[in-house]
């Protein structure tokens, strides 16, 4: 959409520039020249595209959720743009990250259980291009930066090898933000310890001390400077922020001394280093001339972590688990292409849907894909249409460990752990996880404990009334719960084996100099 409009800006803008020319040319010529830079001009205004990814930030954690934690270069990006405030993405990293690149939800990737440990040989399937393959046919150049998490165990799975052309970050879930190491005994039989930053698929030795968010800043800045005026970037930027470990450089947590809970106090710093990195970027993207011209998209990659600083609060639950605080994301959009500028959008908007929506802002088609589970969205962000989404599999996840008694026997069985969302109705099978409301510390509220029976395993939401789901209705509404388990059981029947590997001792960094990376 996006791009029809601007070819049809550009064409005219085009056809008053040739205008005097017309009268010592023929007709015929000139439409013919005309085509031919009514193409090349389109091109090079397509605009460039930064998709800025931050890590385990909850709903609570930007200033304009009402956040004890400022946020002042996100406020304003997203004032001047569209604020998505029904956005979903999924409740861990891995699952995010394979969406948004697939555009593919994990029941069509074996992705559904847990995230990739680093001793996992697994990763995203290379049967369907990603969204930066797509980006870059479109013409882009790309670049990631920061966290991969998408596999790693070949080469293949790199990211210089899934559609980017520059990498610089890690590729595990996460590590050490000063000496850019992990120690991973997630299999708790083994203990595999290594350096995990790379540029390109080259280790990179000389970058210990220098704090994973300014570090991947820099580079996404070198990135926005380096770029060729004729050709439009794509740049993916994964934070490495605001997950754990808490560490942060000192100076960032002086404004909140006041936070007494030393958790919050610093995620709080960390956020706002990632705050300040994130108004650097805008900078250089201002001062290079870029900015009016550059899409931004923002989006956490799942709800924040209780017990490593992060809130979701008023939600309910959070990282990990099935409830809102799970998923129920923070995400704006940032463009002087929006048409809608300065809007709050209420539309169903998934991860999922930027792949066919970014590609279709690139001018590029979704040729050669498996079937996508993401929408279109540009016009519901641009012009806050109708969301063509109506419907959202939150996830089945058949290898975490059954819940109660199976309650039905015509339709999905509500032993296995699911969520599934239909217009406003939301239901969840199985074991969803901790189901708590936690505020965050210092508003000296009490925690209000999930006292559901230990083997209920159906629950049903209308969460435009009740968005932090605190009035089960699966009781009073059966037909609704029968028409969202026959959803659940007809996606169940369209997915794909899960894969979730044993560890592999062979990836162990001491045998690779030190460094985790490929190992087959
Ligand atoms: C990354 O590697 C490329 C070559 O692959 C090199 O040109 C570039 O300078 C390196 N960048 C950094 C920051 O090390
Ligand atoms: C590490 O090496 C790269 C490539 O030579 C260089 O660009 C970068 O500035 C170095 N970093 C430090 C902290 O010296
Ligand atoms: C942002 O830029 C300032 C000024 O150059 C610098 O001091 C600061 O470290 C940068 N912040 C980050 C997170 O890169
Ligand atoms: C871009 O730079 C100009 C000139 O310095 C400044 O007036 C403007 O506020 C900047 N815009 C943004 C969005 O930072
Ligand atoms: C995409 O596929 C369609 C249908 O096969 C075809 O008509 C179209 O030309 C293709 N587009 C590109 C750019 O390959």
């Amino acid at each position: 959409m996006i791009t029809s409009d601007l070819l049809r800006n550009v064409g005219v803008r085009h056809i008053w520039i040739f205008s005097s020319f017309v009268t010592a040319m023929h007709l015929a010529e000139v439409l013919l020249l005309c085509a031919c830079c009514t193409v090349l001009l389109a091109k090079s205004s397509r605009p460039n595209i930064i998709f800025i990814l931050a890590d385990d930030y909850g709903f609570h954690d930007i200033g304009y959720h009402k956040s004890e934690i400022k946020t002042p270069n996100l406020d304003k990006l997203a004032a001047a743009g569209v604020k998505l405030e029904n956005y979903y993405v999924q409740p861990i990293c891995t699952p995010t990250r394979s969406q948004f690149m697939s555009g593919r939800y994990q029941i069509h990737t074996g992705l559904q259980h847990g995230i990739i440990w680093g001793s996992q040989p697994n990763g995203l399937p290379l049967d369907s291009p990603t969204v930066a393959d797509k980006i870059k046919q479109a013409g882009y150049s790309t670049h990631a930066v920061g966290k991969w998490h998408l596999g790693f165990y070949k080469d293949a799975y790199l990211p210089t090898n899934r559609g980017f052309d520059s990498y610089y970050g890690y590729l595990t879930g996460s590590e050490d933000y000063f000496t850019h190491k992990l120690c991973d005994n997630h299999f708790s039989r083994y203990l595999f310890c290594g350096l995990d930053l790379r540029n390109n698929t080259n280790p990179v030795f000389n970058e210990t001390g220098h704090y994973s968010t300014s570090l991947f800043t820099e580079r996404a800045i070198s990135v926005i400077k380096d770029h060729i005026e004729s050709k439009p970037f794509f740049l993916y930027l994964a934070y490495q922020s605001t997950h754990s470990p808490l560490q942060v450089p000192g100076k960032y947590l002086n404004p909140y001394s006041h936070i007494k809970d030393l958790n919050r106090r610093s995620f709080a710093g960390m956020t706002a280093c990632m705050d300040e990195g994130i108004g650097n970027i805008t900078a250089a993207l201002n001062a290079t001339g870029q900015l009016e011209n550059t899409l931004i998209v923002f989006s956490t990659d799942n709800g924040g972590q209780i017990h490593a600083g992060g809130n979701n609060w008023p939600l309910r639950g959070w990282k990990a688990s099935l409830w809102e605080g799970g998923f129920h994301g923070v995400g704006f959009v940032y463009g002087d292409m929006l048409k809608n500028k300065g809007t709050v959008n209420n539309q169903l908007i998934h991860v999922s849907d930027w792949f066919p929506t970014l590609v279709g802002v690139a001018g590029g088609n979704t040729n050669g894909t498996k079937p996508l589970d993401g929408f279109d969205q540009w016009k519901t962000i641009s012009e806050g249409g109708a969301s063509p989404r109506k419907e959202l599999l939150h996830n089945i996840d058949i290898l975490t460990h059954p819940k109660g008694a199976k309650l039905f026997n015509n339709t999905f069985d509500t032993r296995i752990r699911a969520a599934i969302r239909l217009g406003d109705w939301k239901l969840i099978t199985g074991d969803p996880g901790n189901g708590s409301w936690i505020p965050p510390p210092h508003l000296s509220k009490e925690t209000v404990m999930d006292k559901d029976d230990k083997a209920k395993n159906l629950w049903l939401f209308d969460i435009a009334k009740d968005p932090n789901e605190h009035n089960d209705l699966s009781a009073s509404q059966p037909g609704i719960v029968k028409k969202l388990l026959d959803r659940l059981e007809y996606y169940q029947k369209t997915a794909i084996p899960r894969r979730y590997p044993d560890p592999d001792p062979k990836c162990d960094p001491k045998l690779h100099g030190g460094v985790w990376g490929p190992w087959e």
